[in-house]
């Protein structure tokens, strides 16, 4: 890659790896909302929605880092196959847990053996977030699974977004500040 600093072409080139897979799971994660409203799934649009802005949020921070190191993040944004919304949960948890148990542990573990502070910084914030998409996910494919429309999933919801980190959650005020990046609270973006 041009332009990187000596010595950080690895940790750039997970960057870029990240930022096309958080910039693909935004693109997805919307078309996957707007068919969940279609649904009458307007909980599950929600969430969708809420988790599409924290990619969003992720994608501009690896972005900013690949800058920080004399590069420029550009990426492919793939035709988004939207199935059934239990289908496209599913297919959703599984993307996150890719995330989880293996992408961005690796790019940490690259990161931190460079004591490369600001792509450790944007790689944790991404991973913690993952986790919060993780359950909320697996939350609403278990009422799906289980025929419960009547519950949050099928009402629309306010999420909480941080601004910062991309730390998402369902409760108001669950926190002073973000448990990940110490953002105060009033700053999180409430989605719908
Ligand atoms: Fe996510
Ligand atoms: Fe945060």
């Amino acid at each position: 890659m041009p332009g990187i600093v000596a010595g950080n072409e690895t940790t750039a080139q997970n960057l870029l790896a990240a930022f096309a897979g958080e910039s693909n799971a935004h693109a997805r994660y919307t078309a996957f909302a707007v068919k969940a409203g279609a649904d009458g799934l307007y909980g599950a649009a929600s969430l969708f929605r809420a988790a599409a802005r924290s990619e969003q949020i992720h994608a501009a921070n690896h972005a900013r880092v690949v800058k920080q190191l004399g590069g420029e993040a550009t990426c492919t944004i793939h035709a988004v196959e939207v199935r059934t919304t239990l289908e496209n949960l599913k297919a959703a948890l599984d993307g996150e847990q890719h995330e989880i148990d293996t992408m961005y542990p690796g790019f940490l573990e690259e990161a931190e053996e460079r004591n490369n502070t600001i792509a450790i910084r944007t790689f944790t914030g991404a991973l913690e977030a993952e986790k919060a998409h993780a359950r909320l996910y697996g939350e609403a494919i278990a009422l799906l699974v289980g025929g419960q429309k009547d519950s949050w999933i099928g009402e629309a919801r306010d999420f909480y977004v941080c601004p910062v980190c991309g730390y998402t959650s369902e409760t108001e005020e669950e926190h002073e500040r973000c448990p990940v990046c110490n953002c105060p609270w009033e700053k999180f973006e409430i989605i719908r």
